[in-house]
């Protein structure tokens, strides 16, 4: 038999990427000139973006030539098993408008499996990571760290709740099944983006979701939250591959919430 596959030189270089993305974000966070423009897709995107994701792009080809990337901004280049993912600024929309809650997504996948994941929110002044095996942790490095882990909730009307919008469940067609999830906790609030997930690992929350994600908004979640302890599917409760949305438990509340959220469905786990 083998020993498992160890990623903590993979883990110590995103927490290097992140030390030097960190410092360049920013620097243009509030900045008086920030270049804000509006993509084919109508969203917005910064200078601060693309030059975080062409950082990490370049430093990635030196110590990992080998490996593939995709990126939001810049989208994905070479082959092979082992592919970084990057949302270099998740949550644009707060970094625009002056709001702290933004982070920047670094994710290794292996073969499909996110095995790595870390989240950088230097305006917070928190950072995440986990990495498939080894527990998930927040801290400021990797020496000074604490371990995370969901919490117990084990009733919805005990549960705490959060998303990041209303819209994508309309067009989702299931709004009306996520609004009875909202009356069914005991509170829902919109932290929003990254944040949302972070929290559930932390015990803070215990029930995240969202209509309408890339993988790249996602894939950095996906390791945080399960070595937390806890779960994370699609909506409709696959447990990958990832992308297009999202839920993620404390584990206890999953099927609960997954039954809310596909009530036509009898034979969800
Ligand atoms: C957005 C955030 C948000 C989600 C949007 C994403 P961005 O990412 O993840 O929570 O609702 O669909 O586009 O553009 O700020 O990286
Ligand atoms: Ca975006
Ligand atoms: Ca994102
Ligand atoms: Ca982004």
């Amino acid at each position: 038999t083998h020993a498992p596959q160890s990623y903590n030189d993979d883990l110590r270089l995103a927490h290097v990427l992140a030390d030097s993305v960190d410092s360049q974000t920013m620097s243009r966070f509030k900045a008086l000139d920030l270049q804000v423009e509006t993509k084919p897709d109508l969203t917005p995107v910064t200078d601060a973006d693309k030059s975080a994701e062409d950082s990490i792009r370049s430093q990635l080809s030196r110590a990992r030539p080998r490996d593939a990337v995709l990126g939001e901004e810049f989208g994905s280049s070479g082959h092979g098993s082992r592919r970084w993912i990057i949302d270099p600024i998740d949550g644009t929309k707060n970094f625009i408008r002056g709001v702290p809650v933004w982070a920047t997504l670094i994710a290794l996948v292996d073969e499909g499996r996110p095995v790595v994941g870390l989240v950088s929110a230097p305006a917070l002044g928190k950072r995440w990571w986990a990495a498939q095996g080894t527990g998930a942790y927040t801290g400021k490095s990797l020496a000074a760290a604490s371990r995370l882990r969901v919490s117990n909730v084990s009733e919805l009307s005990d549960a705490s709740l959060s998303y990041s919008s209303l819209s994508g469940w309309k067009e989702r067609g299931n709004r009306e099944q996520f609004i009875s999830l909202t009356d069914k906790v005991w509170r829902a609030r919109a932290y929003g983006d990254f944040w949302s997930y972070c929290l559930v690992a932390e015990g803070a929350v215990d029930i995240a979701c969202e209509p309408e994600l890339n993988l790249y908004d996602m894939a950095a979640l996906v390791p945080i939250v399960v070595e937390a302890g806890g779960r994370f599917t699609s909506l409709e409760g696959a447990d990958g591959p990832f992308g297009g949305n999202a839920l993620a438990t404390n584990g206890i509340l999953h099927s609960e919430v997954l039954q809310t959220l596909n009530p036509d469905h009898d034979d969800l786990l």
